[in-house]
């Protein structure tokens, strides 16, 4: 896709044909997140709208089809990833977005990767659509929201830090198995790599 202008509107009309209600607003909310977040990072706002929308695009599958896609296309999956819930979607996400929406700069590709689990040493790129796939404006808490939000903008690896653990907790507290590579992140966070 580099050199060649992104038709947002087609590609909204394609993820609206395929996600839930539900799914298509909260792409919306976290495209208006990265556009405002990136602002105030002077980051790629083309860019990160095609991250933003595409970030979701594989759970138009739920996690069965995801898996069958996955050994179809011969999308290689860990044990790590099949037992962290809900993240593959991310690996596949990224995958269609370069096979149906001919998406080819990695960093668009690399945040739709890992904006579920994150990684050690994210770009400023990766972790704006972390933070903003979190506190997309259609989500409830307001108030976390904008607590957030100005923690990024003093300071953006503190607000994204909040984040991970925000999610390990949550994670955590369901008994589930967390990804590797959000331990990572979470560490690389705390000692920059
Ligand atoms: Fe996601
Ligand atoms: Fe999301």
């Amino acid at each position: 896709m580099r050199g060649c202008k992104i038709d947002f509107e087609s590609l909204k009309i394609e993820l609206r044909k395929t996600l839930s209600e539900k799914r298509f607003q909260h792409t919306l909310g976290v495209e208006q997140r990265a556009i405002e977040i990136g602002k105030h990072f002077s980051e790629n706002p083309e860019n990160l709208r095609a991250a933003a929308l595409l970030h979701d695009c594989a759970k138009s599958m739920n996690q069965e089809e995801q898996i069958s896609y996955a050994k179809e296309h011969s999308i290689p999956l860990s044990e790590h990833d099949l037992k962290a819930k809900g993240i593959i979607h991310a690996k596949i996400g990224a995958f269609i977005a370069r096979k149906n929406f001919h998406i080819s700069a990695p960093e668009i590709l690399d945040a739709i990767a890992f904006h579920s689990t994150g990684r050690a040493g994210m770009t400023r790129f990766e972790k704006i659509i972390f933070a903003s796939d979190y506190l997309d404006p259609y989500r409830k808490f307001q108030e976390e929201n904008d607590k957030l939000l100005k923690l990024i903008y003093s300071n953006l690896d503190k607000g994204v830090l909040e984040i991970v653990k925000a999610k390990l907790r949550y994670v955590m507290e369901k008994n589930e198995s967390i990804h590797p590579l959000s331990i990572q992140f979470y560490n690389s966070l705390l000692i920059p790599v």
